[in-house]
């Protein structure tokens, strides 16, 4: 898997491909990820890469030229372009498992004002990681990243992301580590029975229970309510 990131704002990612699972999974070739500078694929001799709304109105627009010679510079047959935007499909773990099936996958990450309308026919998907307006696409392109990283064989232990809140539609149950007591809040007695099986049915119980009580929504989609 290769991720190719367009951004304004290389410098940003910094932290969050050189630290921990991500750092690691590249380290181990697991997962290739650049991040490339819009800026690079301006003609514009003063390297500009924004302009004012015709029109009127506030902030800076991005213009289609060096994004589309940025996309295409980049671009193979096994690409699939996903713009982040505000305005895009609302991101989930379903898709975040579609996504790690990609051979290629270019983030186009925007700042200011927004996108020239014209760039959205460059892109094959448009993604918002939630109803809510950052300042720019590369810290929702970062989530993108990281929830489709950890997914790829080989990056954490299968068991780890198959129990995960949201497969299945459910919650993660609760989990607890030493002490047992701890100032009186006690772990379940079933965590310390050895009883595999009755833990199995605890944990899925919790889960239910859980779901029920914070996302009802979620249940209803799940294989529970069949
Ligand atoms: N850019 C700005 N806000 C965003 C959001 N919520 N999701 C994706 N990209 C964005």
């Amino acid at each position: 898997m290769k991720i190719d990131v367009l951004t304004l704002f290389p410098e940003m990612y910094d932290g969050v491909l050189n630290s921990s699972i991500i750092k690691r999974a590249r380290e181990n070739k697991l997962v290739e990820i650049n991040v490339h500078n819009i800026r690079d694929f301006t003609l514009d001799k003063h390297n500009r890469v924004d302009d004012y709304p015709i029109g009127g109105g506030e902030g800076m627009v991005l213009m289609p030229e060096p994004i589309y010679r940025a996309i295409n510079h980049y671009k193979t047959d096994d690409s699939v372009v996903i713009m982040m935007t505000p305005q895009g499909k609302t991101y989930n773990q379903k898709m975040a498992y579609e996504f790690k099936n990609y051979k290629h996958i270019i983030l186009l990450c925007g700042h200011y004002e927004g996108f020239d309308e014209r760039i959205r026919s460059f892109v094959d998907m448009e993604v918002s990681i939630g109803d809510f307006v950052l300042t720019g696409g590369e810290l929702a392109s970062m989530v993108l990243i990281d929830s489709i990283t950890r997914l790829i064989d080989g990056v954490i232990e299968r068991d780890s992301h198959e129990n995960d809140s949201f497969n299945n539609n459910l919650l993660d149950y609760p989990v607890y580590t030493k002490p047992i007591d701890f100032m009186g809040m006690k772990v379940p007695d079933v965590l310390l029975s050895g009883h595999h099986a009755n833990i199995a049915k605890w944990r899925h119980d919790e889960q239910i229970k859980k779901t029920m009580l914070r996302r009802p929504d979620l249940l209803e989609k799940s294989d529970e309510c069949e």
